[in-house]
């Protein structure tokens, strides 16, 4: 059975995803910089969901004992956690979900040098690791609601196809419609589209407007 490691994963997005892989029975464990603030962010959100499979630690812990890794913390804080985790992860899947967006107006797209965050921890991390793209475009709203199946889909790129399918079964296991939308190359595509879609909740006053794609055959 997978085990779902989530970096940060005590903050809003972090949270919202261990939620709702947890109550679809997927065992997570919390990463924290502070294996204590995980520890207790993974007991508040058993107590609260009246669930036992969620554990937390500290980031490094968490790394090395999942199976695939989910990095949810903000873009500039993330160098120091990729340096503390670059030993954990040979060999594991690793899903980035932070978004290309320009600090000082996140309605607006800023592409790293890389091409994309993605591409940037593909590189850092090195062959050995296989990193996707997900969750980009996905409310923590969405993830926290009691629908069944979310209407928002989840779009995954990267390098290694393999990768990106495990991460799109993983979704199905929670109501996650994720669709396999290519190579890393198109990271820049899910990354700065998150602007777009700021944007839009800012212009009509939503919260977690996401996307839908249409034309696709649906499970
Ligand atoms: N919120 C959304 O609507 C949304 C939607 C899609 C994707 N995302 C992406 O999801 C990721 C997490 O978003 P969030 O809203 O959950 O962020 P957040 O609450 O600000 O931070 C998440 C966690 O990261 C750690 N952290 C905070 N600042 C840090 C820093 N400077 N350096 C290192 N670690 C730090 C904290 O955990 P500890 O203190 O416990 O270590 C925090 O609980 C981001 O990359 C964001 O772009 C967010």
């Amino acid at each position: 059975m997978t085990l779902l490691a989530i970096i940060g994963g005590t903050g809003k997005q972090g949270t919202a995803l261990a939620a709702r892989f947890a109550k679809a029975g997927v065992s997570v464990i919390i990463g924290s910089r502070d294996a204590q603030r995980g520890a207790d962010a993974a007991n508040a959100l058993n107590a609260r969901l009246n669930l036992q499979n969620v554990s937390g630690t500290s980031n490094r812990d968490a790394a090395k004992q999942g199976d695939i890794v989910l990095l949810s913390v903000p873009y500039d804080g993330m160098q120091p956690i990729l340096e503390d985790l670059k030993e954990t992860v040979h060999d594991k899947i690793v899903i980035n979900i932070a978004s290309s967006l320009d600090p000082e107006k996140k309605t607006r797209a800023k592409i790293p040098a890389e091409g994309s965050i993605t591409a940037q921890v593909q590189n850092f991390f090195g062959e050995r690791t296989r990193v996707v793209a997900a969750f980009q475009n996905i409310s923590p709203e969405k993830l926290e609601s009691e629908d069944a199946n979310i209407d928002s889909d989840v779009l995954v790129c990267g390098g290694d196809k393999d990768a990106r399918e495990k991460v799109i079964a993983l979704c199905a296991q929670a109501g996650i419609e994720a669709f396999d939308v290519g190579v890393l190359a198109n990271a820049v595509a899910v990354e700065t589209l998150t602007a777009v879609l700021i944007a839009v909740n800012v212009k009509y006053k939503v919260k977690g407007a996401g996307i839908r794609l249409t034309s696709v055959p649906r499970g």
